[in-house]
Parts: C-alpha cells; sequence; structure tokens
C-alpha cells in the first residue's frame, strides 16, 4: 500500500530560519510532481533566482516557479488572503499562472483584517519582553484556531448563516482583548465572503489530493517554513513562531501519514542568523557581525529587518537532527565565509560550571549559556559560484567535514551562491531520478 513512502522528502530549517530553503527547493523541485507546505504563513519569505530574476514568495511554494509542478498549502497554514492575491498577481507579473497548480487546503485557517492589529497589540503589550514578530496577525490566528473560533477557509463557502455566527462569535472575542473597542462584524463577514469566492477555484480537500497523488506513484516535497529553532514546541519558546516547523508539521499540517515521508533534508548556514528577538548564542558585535551580514546580505525577506548574525552553532544543529531524524544536511552560503582568517564552531555551551553538548529546554538557562569554540583557519580563494566539491579550497572542504562531525550529519548539498546553479551536489543520487530513496 505504501509502495510511494520512500519517494517524498521533507525540506525544513535546520537553525533559526532564513537559511535558504527557498534555493534548495526550487533546485529539487524538478524531481517532484508536487510541492506542498505544511505550516506558517506569510511570515515566511523565500528569496529565489531564476535566471538573474529575483521572486520573494511567502505563501505559496516556490515549486510554483516550475511549470507542470502542483503546489498545496497545507491545513496547517494561516493564511491572509490578500497577501495570497498579491503574491498571486506579482507571479502573474512574472510571467507565472497559478489556476490549476495551486492548491490550497478547505481545512486551513484564515487570518482576519484585524489579526495583525492584534499581533502588533500583544508586542506592545509584552514590552520588553516582546517577541519580535513579523506583525503578520500569524500568533492571533493561530491562536483562534487552538480556541476553537477560527475561521477556515471552508467556513467562507458553506453555509452563509453558519458563517455570520462564527465571524459574529470571532470579533466579539476581539472586541473583548481590545479595550474600548466595538469593531462591528458585518463588514467583516463581508469582506471574508468576497475573500472566499475569490479563492474558490484553489480550494481543495489537499490531503486527499496528496493521498491520490502518491497513490499513482507521484512524489512531493513536503516544504517547511521558519525552523526547528522556532517551532513552537521544540523551539527557543516562547521566541518562536505559532506553529510546527519541524517535521511533525508535515504529518498534522497536511494529512499525511508518517510513513509517506521517505526523507528529511535539514537547510542550514554555514554560519547562524536569527530575526526577532531571543537568545542566539553564536551571536556576534561590532565588525565581524556586520562583515557577515553585508556579504550574506542578511536581511529579512518579508520584513527587511536586519538579522543577527553568530557563527555555526553546532549544538543547535544536532538538536535539529535529532528532532527531525534529519538524513542530510544542503550546506547553505559558504561562499559567505569566503576571506575569512579564521572561522569558529561552536560545539558545547558552558553554563556556570557545566558544559552542556545538547540543547537546553530553558531559554532562561540558554540566555546564560556561552558557546564553547574550536577555531578553524579560513581561506582566501573564493568559494562563490564553485559547483565541484573538489575545486573548494582545502581549508573549506576541511570546514565542511568538522561541520558534518559535530552536527552528526553530512552535507550532501553545499550551497556556494544564489543561482540555482551555484550548488556542489556531492551525493551522486541526488542527481538521479531516484535519489529521493537514498536520501
Ligand atoms: P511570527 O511568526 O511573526 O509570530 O514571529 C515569531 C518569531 O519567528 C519572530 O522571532 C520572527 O522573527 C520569527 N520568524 C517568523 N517567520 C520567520 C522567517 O520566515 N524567518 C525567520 N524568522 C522568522
Amino acid at each position: 500500500m505504501y509502495g510511494w513512502m520512500k519517494t517524498n522528502i521533507a525540506v525544513l530549517g535546520a537553525q533559526w530560519g532564513d537559511e535558504g530553503k527557498g534555493k534548495i527547493v526550487d533546485m529539487l523541485t524538478p524531481h517532484f510532481s508536487a510541492v506542498a507546505r505544511y505550516q506558517g504563513g506569510h511570515n515566511a519569505g523565500h528569496t529565489v533566482y531564476v535566471n538573474g530574476k529575483k521572486f520573494v514568495l511567502h505563501l505559496i511554494p516556490s515549486g510554483i516557479l516550475h511549470a507542470g509542478v502542483t503546489c498545496l498549502i497545507g491545513n496547517g497554514v494561516v493564511i491572509d488572503p490578500q497577501a495570497l492575491f498579491a503574491e498571486v498577481e506579482e507571479l502573474a507579473r512574472g510571467g507565472i499562472t497559478v489556476d490549476g497548480r495551486l492548491k490550497i487546503s478547505e481545512k486551513a485557517h484564515i487570518i482576519l483584517p484585524y489579526h495583525r492589529e492584534l499581533d502588533v497589540l500583544s508586542e506592545a503589550r509584552r514590552g520588553e519582553r516582546k517577541i519580535g514578530t513579523t506583525s503578520r496577525g500569524i500568533g492571533p490566528a493561530y491562536e483562534d484556531k487552538i480556541g476553537r473560533r477560527g475561521i477556515r477557509v471552508c467556513d467562507l463557502l458553506g453555509d452563509r448563516t453558519a458563517l455570520a455566527d462564527e465571524v459574529r462569535e470571532n470579533v466579539s472575542a476581539r472586541n473583548r482583548m481590545i479595550i474600548d473597542s466595538t469593531l462591528d462584524w458585518k463588514p467583516v463577514f463581508d469582506q471574508v465572503v468576497a475573500f472566499g469566492e475569490r479563492m474558490r477555484p484553489w480550494v481543495d480537500d489537499v490531503s486527499l489530493s496528496l493521498h491520490t497523488m502518491m497513490a499513482e506513484g507521484k512524489t512531493v516535497m513536503f516544504e517547511g517554513a521558519q525552523a526547528t529553532l522556532l517551532d513552537i514546541d521544540h523551539g527557543t519558546y516562547p521566541f518562536v513562531t505559532s506553529s510546527n516547523a519541524s517535521v511533525g508539521g508535515v504529518c498534522t499540517g497536511l494529512g499525511v501519514p508518517p510513513r509517506a515521508i521517505g526523507g528529511v533534508l535539514g537547510v542550514a548556514k554555514a554560519y547562524t542568523t536569527r530575526v526577532g528577538e531571543g537568545p542566539l548564542p553564536t551571536e556576534l558585535s561590532g565588525a565581524l557581525a556586520d562583515r557577515l551580514r553585508e556579504s550574506g546580505q542578511e536581511y529579512g525577506a518579508s520584513t527587511g529587518r536586519p538579522r543577527r548574525c553568530g557563527w555555526y552553532d553546532a549544538v543547535a544543529v544536532r538538536y535539529s537532527v535529532r528532532i527531525n531524524g534529519l538524513d542530510a544536511l544542503a550546506l547553505t552560503k559558504l561562499d559567505v565565509l569566503d576571506g575569512l582568517e579564521r572561522i569558529d564552531i561552536c560545539t558545547a555551551y558552558r553554563c556556570g560550571d557545566r558544559t552542556l553538548t545538547e540543547f537546553p529546554s530553558d531559554v532562561a538557562q540558554l540566555t546564560q549559556c556561552e558557546p564553547v569554540y574550536e577555531s578553524m583557519p579560513g581561506w582566501t580563494t573564493p568559494t562563490a559560484g564553485v559547483r565541484d566539491f573538489d575545486r573548494l579550497p582545502a581549508a573549506a572542504r576541511a570546514y565542511i567535514a568538522r561541520l558534518e562531525e559535530v552536527s552528526g550529519v553530512r552535507a550532501a548539498i553545499v550551497s556556494t551562491g544564489s543561482e540555482r546553479d551555484d550548488t556542489i551536489l556531492r551525493d551522486p543520487s541526488f542527481q538521479s531520478s531516484d535519489f529521493r530513496v537514498q536520501i
């Protein structure tokens, strides 16, 4: 029955996000019939360059850039209809049509027009303890989902009287949260009805479509947004996003069984970045941080915020390997390290008189941790654009080998630039049509 099971892979972030998942997903897409997003919302930002042309995708899987590939948005995703329409229009301007290829789960929850406002308000109320969210209304939409007052895509297309009741209930919950607020539910109702009508052609039973495709022998790539250390359960809580970005989210966010996942590819930068608040043990400051930020163009694809930069944290990646069962890493942005005299790798944390080799659960403890570093020599010959592992400078090869050792996983893909082809495929199986079985 599950003859298809080993042919699908999940691609997800192994650090704090922005690892370059978009490029990896885009590059691997030709091997798959479909790409399915399982969590998050338009807080994500995947930047993909194709023939020098830049595409920034937030909600729609970057697989949409490949003709003939079906792109699915699962029930685990929260959808801001206006952001979705804007993205569809942007793609159309770039000559890409989504009709017939975009499928949106009828069970996905809607980000309502005022969720964004609630996001901003909740951050303001937290004051110094703010999360540093993307202010896109993601958290409040998931809160409504878990609070069982959320509005789903199918609700927009069903019985209008029931929808009116649901909207009234949701708006009154919102009004209770904001002092002296008396938002009228009717304009919200009218707006969401219009959203539903516009989305109607794309609405689908995504779980069923995936099962049907897989039963026909078609293969699927499950695409994660954000990353493991931002996972609501396994990340640096409360400085996390509000969904399961790690591999468990694939099953709950798409309605597929665990056995559907034949392999898990973690995407990690050759250093570390984080945007928003919360602990980042290897964070650098001063000239070195600026150097990484500028050469890595470390500014948020969604919000433009400068990213915090630091050395590679093997404790965090090892944790990610454990949580997700990573089969391999795609190591990205190696070229950003070109020209550095020495490069540090964090292999453990020093916390008081203890040395921790496992990632701590308590964010207060993590904040007090000092990284334990190993120093490696850098390289002067550029790696930018190198496509053959043996052409990398010896010091870069040694750096990758050490990262693999301390992370406990092999780097099957190494990315050396933003274009699709600026990539080293180290495992020959990645180049063949059946690579997925061997990941
Ligand atoms: P939210 O997802 O907007 O609620 O933000 C929660 C945390 O996740 C904040 O620290 C954000 O900066 C972070 N975050 C959300 N989406 C991304 C992303 O795509 N890349 C990196 N960080 C993200």
